[in-house]
């Protein structure tokens, strides 16, 4: 038997950038012969292994094939006599279909290695088309590696697209699609992720309601760079050069869908797009079965965001109903991501990304005036149950009263 690393270690190696987990492809070998030499099979009828000390995945050489829709569908032959060639053409691109052995020799039969040099994200073969998921793994790879220069070649666009228009994402189970939208939204430039969906169309399937922001004016007062779409690539392009955690990152890609639904006439103004969107982001949140605390912070932040903006003008007892809201005593770290996500919200916008935001220390202090408030006087003077929290309502908002007064 021969054992070669393959896919993503070999790439990276390549590139020169750090190699997390490896993978691993035995030519040669049969199940029983792996399970001698002591592997742990991963599924019952899969011909993956784990090795018994490192842990690391070892898989047979193996044939697919796709015998239906969805990801159900697919029939594999694993055996002795497969390949590496083989096993190789069967992979979503060039860069990852490349393998080593334990000299460093490169079998890289579809030429990635030149693909890497020239910043190509190439298919390897027809086969690309049989697994919908490389849709959106090709435009993650196209965000992890933007700031190499990496682009999607034509061919692999119009094929994607052609995946796009077929219905086979819709077979994508929601946890399948999460996995690859939140690691791309962790990418460097997650913004290019959803440039690439759109480019072949794929958002218009997965995230219709992201999709329709393009073409969509904003005022150019506040929008210099006018498009909705463009506004939130570059909402969601600023939470990650800011290393904005995922749930911020998402509330990012989210918060104007209302402005998707503003009818024409009203255009370029979207009065109460922050109520109108919540049901698009309730919608899209659940599509992908999104953590709850990305669901939450996306609809929050989809609320609120114009109350950021606007924090310096707000009454103490608005001020008092958004801390109220966010539940800021118990969740304090929340209200920090929503503040935030106001900030990139303000920052995406065209020539002014430099901009100060005094609204975010301004809320910050706001909420630490309202949570400075004691308890213990009022529970002293017996208050209890709604009682209680009355008395500390108007506590906190004298508060804030006096905060405003001096802030
Ligand atoms: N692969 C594929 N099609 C998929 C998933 C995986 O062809 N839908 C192949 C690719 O050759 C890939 C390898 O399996 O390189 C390992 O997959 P995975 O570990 O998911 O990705 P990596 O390429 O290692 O990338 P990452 O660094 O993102 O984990």
């Amino acid at each position: 038997m021969q054992i070669y690393k393959v896919g993503g270690a070999v790439r990276d190696r390549l590139l020169g950038k750090p190699v997390t987990d490896i993978d691993w492809v035995v030519v040669g070998a049969t199940t029983e012969e792996m399970l001698a030499l002591g592997y742990r099979p991963v599924g019952a009828d899969f011909p993956v292994f784990l090795h018994p000390k490192s842990g690391e995945e070892y898989a047979l050489a193996r044939t697919e094939r796709k015998s239906g829709r969805g990801y159900g569908g697919f029939t594999f032959h694993a055996s002795p006599e497969v390949t590496l060639e083989e096993d190789l053409i069967r992979r979503d691109l060039t860069i990852n279909a490349m393998a080593e052995d334990n000299q460093q020799n490169l079998t890289d039969p579809y030429h990635g290695q030149r693909d890497l040099e020239d910043r190509i994200l190439r298919h390897v073969s027809p086969a690309f088309a049989e697994d919908p998921l490389r849709v959106l793994r090709v435009a993650r790879f196209a965000a992890r590696y933007a700031d190499l220069g990496f682009t999607v070649a034509p061919q692999t666009l119009e094929l994607m697209r052609q995946l796009s228009e077929s219905g086979e994402l819709q077979a994508l189970t929601a946890e399948r699609s999460w996995k690859e939208i939140s690691r791309a939204l962790m990418e460097d430039q997650p913004q290019v992720f959803i440039q690439v969906l759109r480019d072949c169309d794929a958002l218009r399937v997965l995230m219709p309601e992201v999709d329709a922001l393009f073409g969509v004016p904003q005022p150019e007062v506040h929008h210099p760079e006018i498009d909705t779409g463009i506004h939130t690539l570059s909402v969601l392009e600023q939470s990650a050069l800011h290393k904005q955690p995922l749930t911020v990152r998402w509330a990012c890609l989210l918060h104007d869908l209302g402005k998707g639904l503003t009818p024409t006439e009203e255009w370029p103004r979207h009065i109460a797009h922050e109520h109108t969107g919540l049901k698009l982001i309730k919608a899209v949140n659940e599509r992908f079965k999104a953590p709850k605390d990305c669901q939450e912070l996306a609809l929050l932040v989809g609320k609120y965001h114009t109350h950021g903006h606007r924090a310096l003008e707000l009454k103490a007892s608005t001020l008092l109903e958004l801390l109220q809201s966010f539940d800021v005593y118990r969740r304090p770290q929340r209200f920090e991501e929503f503040i935030v996500a106001c900030e990139m919200d303000a920052r995406g916008r065209k020539g002014l990304e430099q901009r100060s935001y005094p609204q975010a220390d301004y809320l910050r202090g706001a909420a630490k005036a309202a949570r400075e408030v004691a308890v213990q006087p009022l529970l002293e003077k017996g208050l209890k149950g709604p009682e209680l929290g009355e008395a500390l309502k108007r506590e906190r908002l004298k508060a804030l009263k006096v905060y405003k007064e001096n802030a």
